[in-house]
């Protein structure tokens, strides 16, 4: 977890990125997270600062975009597709499986801050299903003997 002090410095640097322009304010919200894997509640108010916009403002637009989080995730984001195309290709038991894995449930990160499980409608390979998106890589035909392999290689420091 960042100190507030890092957060706030951050999140000024990123605002000046975008020239404090109000207009950008879903730009700023997008680099955000991803330096801090979330949307902390002190970016948010250190953000909404610097684009002289009411907090209410800030806190609408995180809530209204399903990309964005407000609650802490981990350093890996293990995200398991379950559109249709995945459905039938076995994603059910794949979310099992990495529920099983990492003892968590979607919706959850593990208790070291390593790995948040989601799971997401459809990231558009579906003829690559079932597909499970760790951070920003695919990973295409998942199966569950990868799974193991992927989390013990992440566990490791590995590349994905
Ligand atoms: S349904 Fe999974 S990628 Fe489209």
């Amino acid at each position: 977890m960042k100190k507030a002090r890092d957060v706030v410095v951050k999140t000024k640097q990123i605002v000046k990125k975008h020239k404090a322009d109000k207009s950008s304010l879903i730009a700023v919200l997008q680099d955000i997270q991803e330096a801090f894997n979330y949307l902390p509640k002190e970016a948010l108010k250190t953000a909404a600062k610097a684009l002289n916009l009411p907090f209410s403002r800030m806190y609408e637009a995180a809530t209204f975009y399903t990309a964005f989080s407000l609650k802490p995730r981990g350093e890996n984001i293990v995200k398991v597709c379950t559109g249709t195309a995945c459905h039938v290709r076995g994603a059910s038991a794949l979310q099992d499986k990495f529920e099983r894995t990492l003892c968590i449930k979607p919706g959850e990160m593990t208790p070291d801050g390593k790995f948040s499980l989601e799971t997401v409608n459809c990231v558009g390979a579906c003829a690559l299903g079932p597909v499970v998106v760790i951070n920003a890589e695919y990973h295409g035909q998942m199966t569950m003997n990868k799974v193991d392999k992927i989390i013990d290689k992440i566990k490791q420091g590995g590349a994905q």
